[in-house]
């Protein structure tokens, strides 16, 4: 039978045969395959690790800090820390359209990725959160043409987009490969995970970026940030954070006129979108309580300053999909 245990243990065995005493490098993200990884490798392999985060400046308000301080004072990993949020910020610039959007976060992303693993390294291997879905759906996605080898051709976090260069094509470690996220949470319980961690919904990979729609800009990111906080302190302090598969707000670039005691506004719309799902293929729109969706739409627009106006998204995917870009 299946235990954590025995997992872990053998996992361990099995990276330390593999990799011996090179050196391995992770792209960390916060979600819980990336921040399992970390823990298990931690424990197998100690200083060779080196956890690498790239802040795109795209994660939720207080994120990454949470994230780095977690890590480094709780659970005593090192992790570098990559500010990158104006290159992102730059590369977006005047960009509207969501695919080149993300094609642009992602190419970014390599480039920054590539930067740094040169800066640190040189590194034999590259640790990957790969799952056992992912191995099924991309089987050939980081096989080497020329060798038939499996290395890192491509990031999973931004696999559609871009490759690696030919000297950066490390070995891989995917010591999660035969499991199911399910599996992965138990895991990392098992090795001390928090559960916010543990437990929290999924997250894209561009991130707040996808749900400004239109032009991302410092202001906007600004204003989702904040309205997003909300969200989640409202939804956590309910309860019901569980209930939902993912609950948050999306940011619109058009105006709408409201009114606050004796003043005319003219302000940004937020979209709040939260979904029931299992595996995200569909979802149905949540019948989140009134209570919740009050206090949530008061708190935002009587603190966040450049939206007067909350709307509840009432599409189930499909035709909808859960993200709005
Ligand atoms: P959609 O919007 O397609 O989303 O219904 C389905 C699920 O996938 C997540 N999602 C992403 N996750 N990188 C990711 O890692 C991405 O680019 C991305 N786009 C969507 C989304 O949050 C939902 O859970």
């Amino acid at each position: 039978t299946w235990t954590t245990e025995a997992f872990v243990e053998e996992a361990i065995r099995e990276v330390r045969a593999k990799v011996g005493n090179k050196r391995v490098l992770l792209a960390l993200s916060g979600g819980v395959d990336s921040s399992t990884l970390a823990f298990l490798l931690h424990k197998a392999i100690g200083d060779n690790l080196t956890c690498m985060f790239i802040d795109q400046g795209f994660m939720r308000k207080l994120e990454p800090e949470r994230l780095i301080k977690l890590f480094r004072d709780q659970f005593h990993i090192p992790v570098e820390y990559v500010m990158a949020r104006d290159r992102f910020l730059e590369r977006l610039n005047g960009i509207t359209d969501p695919e080149e959007k993300r094609k642009r976060i992602g190419h970014e992303f390599i480039q920054v990725f590539e930067e740094e693993s040169r800066r640190l390294g040189p590194f034999d291997y590259l640790a990957q959160g790969t799952l056992y879905p992912d191995v099924i759906e991309s089987a050939d996605t980081n096989v080497d043409p020329a060798t038939g080898e499996r290395v890192a051709v491509k990031i999973k976090s931004h696999h559609n987009v871009g490759g690696l260069p030919k000297d950066l094509r490390f070995k891989l470690v995917e010591p999660l490969r035969k499991l199911f996220k399910d599996e992965v949470r138990k895991v990392g319980r098992s090795l001390g995970l928090p559960e916010e961690i543990v437990n929290r919904h999924p997250f894209p990979g561009p991130g707040l970026a996808i749900r400004i729609i239109g032009e991302v800009t410092a202001e906007r990111l600004n204003i989702l940030r904040d309205a997003d906080l909300i969200v989640r302190q409202e939804v956590n302090r309910s309860g019901n954070y569980s209930e939902f598969w993912q609950a948050f707000a999306v940011l619109l670039p058009v105006r709408s006129v409201g009114v606050m005691g004796d003043q005319r506004t003219y302000a940004y719309p937020v979209v709040l979108r939260f979904v029931s799902s299992e595996d995200g293929m569909t979802a149905d729109w949540s019948r989140a309580p009134y209570e919740l969706l009050e206090t949530i739409s008061n708190r935002i627009v009587n603190e966040v300053k450049g939206v007067n106006r909350v709307a509840y998204d009432i599409t189930s995917k499909p035709p909808g999909t859960i993200e709005w870009e």
